[in-house]
């Protein structure tokens, strides 16, 4: 009989596949969506929107910009909105000390006491562990301030040893009594630190980092488990994303681009930055069209990082630096100078027709929670899953608490 999580887990996998015409396929490497043949009437409201609303931020009915929006983009959003729903846990309040906080930034800070708080109200009874394990700990500022606050000491993994240094300095200084290993998280060493007498924490443990942690814990048990995962973008390839046999038996499949697009970030930084990632955006598209009738294969060509310094170029110079480190052939016959302004157009239509797809990311993510939440309710782990923080301080801002009772 599958668990809540599990069950949750199906009806999100299956809106997600009802729905997977919209989020799937890439604006940015297709030209034509397959929701446009059915429903004209939202590509060309979309089409019709002035250019600063699209600046790869989020958008949606919830979005001054939308009102007037076609009832089928506003049934999207509501589908999308209702998948990604994860409610928020309940948090003691908790501020960091002047000594924890040294060091920290300010977004950093906010989730740190946030999630400690979630911590602290999560779990009742409290548990009965020795210490506090940090996983992938960085300077271990997250360890540091949860072993303060349960007066426990503090055992800290982290593969970069200038890291670790940096945080047993922090920890001194804050008069804790703390043991920063240089580990590789995914080692059977670091996985033997994994212990029923240890809180094990992970914040923003990266790809399958937190994997291991989960693995670890349910295979050797742990008092009190707190993760928030992180960059599953960078699941190693060969490696399922998803964890759990309820994830798997959904047949939900994510590919690499799906998984992007869960880390698909509003573009931070001023208006300069702003314009700085049209042009790149626009520079790319208008060499993909370039590309597609020079070679007459109509296929996207996933194309290299290419240095920013390239963006005073004319756009005809940078074409070719561009196709040289892309190993694209020089193929006559096409000046590549006139595709600049078809790209600029292309990129307008491809950030439209991303505000369908774009809602969606949270849904992913919300189903990527589940999966791992399932993982652990199957292991027979008392498990709550919400958001611990705002979008505000940190986009991924879920968090897994979980103990065997
Ligand atoms: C996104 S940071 C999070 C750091 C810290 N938890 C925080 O929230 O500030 C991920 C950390 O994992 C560490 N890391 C990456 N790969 C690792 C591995 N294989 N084993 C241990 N640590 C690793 C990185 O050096 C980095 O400090």
């Amino acid at each position: 009989m599958p668990g809540p999580f599990a069950r949750r887990l199906a009806e999100v996998a299956a809106g997600l596949n009802a729905h997977r015409d919209l989020w799937h396929p890439r604006p940015f490497a297709e030209r034509h969506m397959p929701w446009e043949d059915a429903h004209p009437e939202v590509a060309a409201w979309l089409d019709a929107r002035p250019d600063d609303e699209f600046d790869l931020t989020r958008f949606g009915p919830d979005d001054p910009h939308a009102a007037g929006a076609p009832p089928s983009l506003v049934r999207w959003r509501a589908a999308a909105d209702a998948l990604a729903d994860l409610p928020r846990l309940p948090a003691l309040p908790f501020a960091l000390g002047a000594k924890a906080a040294r060091g920290i930034g300010g977004a950093k800070r906010a989730q740190i006491e946030a999630f400690v708080g979630c911590f602290l109200a999560g779990f009742s009874p409290p548990g009965s562990e020795t210490h506090v394990l940090d996983w992938c700990a960085g300077k271990g500022h997250l360890g540091r301030a949860l072993a303060e606050a349960l007066g426990r000491p503090l055992r800290a993994i982290e593969w970069d040893a200038t890291l670790c240094d940096a945080g047993a300095a922090l920890a001194r200084a804050q008069g804790l009594e703390a043991d920063f290993e240089a580990l590789d998280a995914r080692s059977t060493a670091a996985a033997a630190r994994v212990r029923p007498d240890a809180a094990a924490v992970a914040l923003h443990a990266c790809g399958d980092l937190h994997g291991a942690l989960l693995r670890a814990a349910t295979a050797h048990g742990v008092s009190r488990l707190a993760v928030s995962p992180c960059c599953y973008n960078r699941t190693p390839p060969g490696t399922s994303v998803l964890l759990s046999a309820a994830g798997r038996a959904t047949g939900l499949v994510l590919d690499a681009d799906d998984l992007d697009l869960v880390h698909r970030l509003p573009t931070a930084g001023g208006a300069a930055e702003r314009r700085r990632v049209r042009q790149t955006l626009g520079w790319r598209l208008g060499f993909d069209l370039w590309h597609r009738e020079a070679s007459g294969r109509d296929a996207y060509r996933r194309m290299p990082a290419f240095p920013p310094a390239w963006l005073a170029l004319p756009f005809a110079e940078f074409a070719v630096r561009f196709a040289g480190l892309g190993g694209v052939e020089h193929i006559p016959g096409r000046e590549v100078g006139a595709y600049e302004t078809q790209g600029v157009l292309r990129l307008a239509r491809a950030l439209r027709r991303e505000a369908v797809r774009l809602p969606f990311a949270r849904a992913l993510e919300a189903f990527l929670l589940l999966d791992r939440a399932s993982l652990l309710e199957a292991a027979g782990f008392d498990v709550a899953l919400g958001t611990f923080c705002g979008l505000d301080e940190t986009p991924r801002n879920g968090l897994l608490l979980a103990r065997r009772p």
